[in-house]
This record gives C-alpha cells, sequence and structure tokens, in this order.
C-alpha cells in the first residue's frame, strides 16, 4: 500500500510557513510516498506549486479531499476542528498540538481514533536533536527579536568613531539564555552591541560568556534550578524578589531588554515589573518573547506594541512566520527526521518502547499515549 502523505495550506493568522519544503518533498517522494499539496500551501513563504510539482508531488486544489484521503497529514499549526472531522480513523495527523492547553482537540482526535503527534512534545535528547522543531523555531525567535529591538531603539548598536564623534555602543540585556535567548545574545553581538544575560541556571554561565556577554550573577540562586530534562524549574517566592532586585539594576542602564525566560507548563515568570519599565531611559525597547505565555514583563500586551513613559514594550506573536521561508526549511528537516524515524519501509511503525515515539504520540487506536497528558 502506498502511504499518502498530505501537507495543508495553514489557516491561522499570522500564519506564512508551510510545513514540508520542495527539497524534503522529493526526497520523501524517492522513499515511495504519495505526497500530496494543497495549492498555494508554500506560497507565502515563497515556495511555489510550480517547485513542488518538479519534486513528483501532486497539487490539490480541494481541501477536504486532502484530509479525507491522508493517511499522514502534517502540518505546522493543529488544523481546525472542522478539518480534523474529515480525517479518516487510524489516519497520523503531526503539528505542533500543545496537548495539555488544547484538551477538547485531544479528546476529538482520541474519538476519531486519530494517531496524533506533537512536534512540541518530543523530548529534548541528544538523538532527537534533528527533531526538535521548538528549538529550531525559538532559535529564529532569538535571532529576529534582536533585530526587532535594534529596528525599534532610536540609537545605534555598535560603536561608531564618525567625523562627528564617538558614539557608544548600545546595551542589551537578555533575561533567560534558553535557545532563544543565546540566539538573540549572539545576534546583538554581531551588531555590535554590549551584552549581558541572566539565567536562572547556572549551567548557562559558560554557554553565555562563549558568545562574548558578561552573565549577571545573582548571589544564593538555589543550584538545583535544572530538571533532569534541562528545563528550568520554578524560583521560590524569596528567591525570585532577590532576583528582580538584581535585575533591576540591569534593566535600568539598558537600551534593549529581550526576555525569553521560560518555565515549561507554567505560565511566563515576571521578571520585569512597572517600576523597572518607569527607570528604563526614554527610547528604551523591551522585547518580550515569552508574550504568548503571558509575558515576563508586567507591561507586555501580547501581539501589540505598547509605549510605556516612553519605553517601548514590544510583545511579538508567531516570529518564525516572520522568517517564514527559513522557518519552514527547518521545521522541514525536523519533520523529515520524525517521519524517518517512525517509517519502516515507508510504513508507519509505532514503538512505544522508544523514548521518542512515545513522548511524541498524544493519541492512538482511540487512547491517550503521552505520559505528559498521563500524570496531569
Ligand atoms: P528554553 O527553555 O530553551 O529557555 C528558557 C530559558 O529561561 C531557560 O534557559 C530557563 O533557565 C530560563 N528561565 C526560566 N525562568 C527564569 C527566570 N526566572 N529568570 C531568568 N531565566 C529564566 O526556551 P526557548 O525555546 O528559548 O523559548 C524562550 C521563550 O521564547 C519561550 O517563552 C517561548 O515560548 C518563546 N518563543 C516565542 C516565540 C514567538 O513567536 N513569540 C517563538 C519561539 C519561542
Amino acid at each position: 500500500m502506498t502511504v499518502i502523505l498530505a501537507i495543508p495550506k495553514e489557516t491561522g493568522e499570522r500564519e506564512q510557513r508551510v510545513a514540508l519544503t520542495p527539497d524534503t518533498v522529493e526526497k520523501l517522494c524517492e522513499e515511495g510516498l504519495d505526497i500530496r499539496i494543497q495549492s498555494n500551501a508554500g506560497k507565502a513563504a515563497n515556495y511555489l506549486d510550480e517547485n513542488y510539482r518538479e519534486t513528483g508531488a501532486s497539487i490539490i486544489s480541494d481541501r477536504s479531499q486532502l484530509f479525507s484521503e491522508a493517511d499522514i497529514l502534517i502540518s505546522i499549526q493543529t488544523p481546525p476542528k472542522t478539518d480534523i472531522e474529515q480525517m479518516k480513523a487510524g489516519s497520523i495527523l503531526i503539528c505542533f498540538l500543545w496537548a495539555l492547553q488544547n484538551e477538547e482537540t485531544v479528546t476529538q482526535l482520541k474519538e476519531q481514533e486519530i494517531t496524533a503527534l506533537g512536534m512540541d512534545a518530543i523530548p529534548r535528547i541528544s538523538r532527537a536533536q534533528n527533531m526538535d522543531a521548538l528549538s529550531s523555531m525559538s532559535s529564529i525567535a532569538g535571532y529576529k527579536a534582536a533585530l526587532i529591538g535594534a529596528n525599534k531603539l532610536d540609537r545605534y548598536l555598535p560603536m561608531m568613531m564618525t567625523a562627528a564623534g564617538t558614539i557608544a555602543p548600545a546595551k542589551v540585556l537578555v533575561l533567560g539564555a534558553g535557545v532563544a535567548g543565546l540566539q538573540s545574545i549572539a545576534t546583538a553581538k554581531r551588531l555590535g552591541a554590549v551584552v549581558e544575560a541572566f539565567d536562572i541556571r547556572p549551567a548557562v554561565k559558560e554557554q553565555v560568556e562563549s558568545l562574548g556577554a558578561t552573565f549577571v550573577e545573582v548571589p544564593d540562586l538555589d543550584e538545583e534550578s535544572e530538571t533532569e530534562g534541562g528545563y528550568a524549574k520554578e524560583l521560590a517566592e524569596d528567591e525570585q524578589e532577590r532576583q528582580r532586585q538584581v535585575i533591576h539594576q540591569h534593566v535600568k542602564k539598558s537600551d534593549i531588554v529581550i526576555t525569553t525566560a521560560l518555565i515549561p507548563g507554567k505560565p511566563a515568570p515576571l521578571l520585569i515589573t512597572k517600576e523597572m519599565v518607569q527607570d528604563m531611559h526614554a527610547g528604551a525597547v523591551i522585547v518580550d518573547l515569552a508574550a504568548e505565555q503571558g509575558g515576563n514583563c508586567e507591561l507586555t500586551k501580547p501581539g501589540e506594541t505598547t509605549v510605556i513613559n516612553d519605553v517601548n514594550i514590544v510583545g511579538p506573536l508567531n516570529i518564525p512566520s516572520m522568517l517564514a521561508y527559513h522557518a519552514s526549511q527547518m521545521y522541514s528537516k525536523n519533520m523529515m527526521a520524525l517521519l524517518k524515524h517512525l517509517l519502516r519501509e515507508g510504513e508507519p511503525t509505532f514503538d512505544f518502547e522508544d523514548e521518542i515515539t512515545l513522548n511524541t504520540t498524544i493519541t492512538h487506536q482511540g487512547e491517550i499515549i503521552s505520559p505528559m497528558l498521563k500524570s496531569e
């Protein structure tokens, strides 16, 4: 049996990406899959129908046919309920599912006996690095956050020695030095800024310094601030207060603050208070990458840029979509790695002894599989 793999056009607001790019489609066609792409699915990311046609894939204009005939359906965002309704029992859906936050979709997938895999649930382990779409997208977001900050700022980032005098480099502070934060640091450094960064995980100090930034130390933080999975743990209330006092001093003298702090499964930690914003200079910029989870800054409005006390507070949403061409390329490579992990002689197989398959599979044959959901 030839497996039909379908890629719909994304329908989400602000969504410009496409789940598979032509070079990946070509490789998967060579594996014997019958690949079908909705007409204009890649257009917003500058991957055109003719590019896909050249790979051996077919272009389909009927969206409901695409959903109803697919054995494997691949997208970036979770498709709308009405699209999932068209899918047949036993088919496979792979996309960002955010299963913990989307109970209703998980119930629908379970009841329809769809095997659903969450790209956001891929474990952050070395073996799964090439499938880790969250990291790819965060790295894009971190890069773009530095550019958004630079664009919004009414100053140069690099030091400039000109006939009209010497201009001091801008000061950039990055809070949270995970995947996105490290990329923000690297980008701000490349633009010539003087960069400082802080994270509650002491392990990242070395990485921050290797990028040429200064690590801000907060005394007496719990050494055990990291989980086995490499993610951060929530700080105790007194530690959070101590952290805010130190951060306040650094925020005050910064031109751009980029916040990227995240504790998985929790609302974004509050790092920048109203009082801190009041102490920033006129024209300073805060780029809050955690806007989607409520924001690391008390005054962030998700999806908006607000000016408070002459400080610009930017809460951008879906940043990877702003770099749709490369974001699609990276997502597509991550997806291909996951597909290769699942496919045996062109047929998808599910071995739940395998850590990657177990953690990534949310529903299968009418059951919840994901240990993350089972422990809820
Ligand atoms: P990550 O888990 O790799 O990094 C988060 C970092 O925050 C960790 O290093 C953690 O130790 C640190 N952290 C946690 N609590 C902290 C605190 N109180 N103070 C300082 N640091 C703290 O996450 P990643 O992948 O870098 O994502 C960062 C943020 O960017 C997330 O909120 C994510 O949702 C967001 N994001 C936003 C996008 C957008 O389009 N707006 C796109 C991609 C990511």
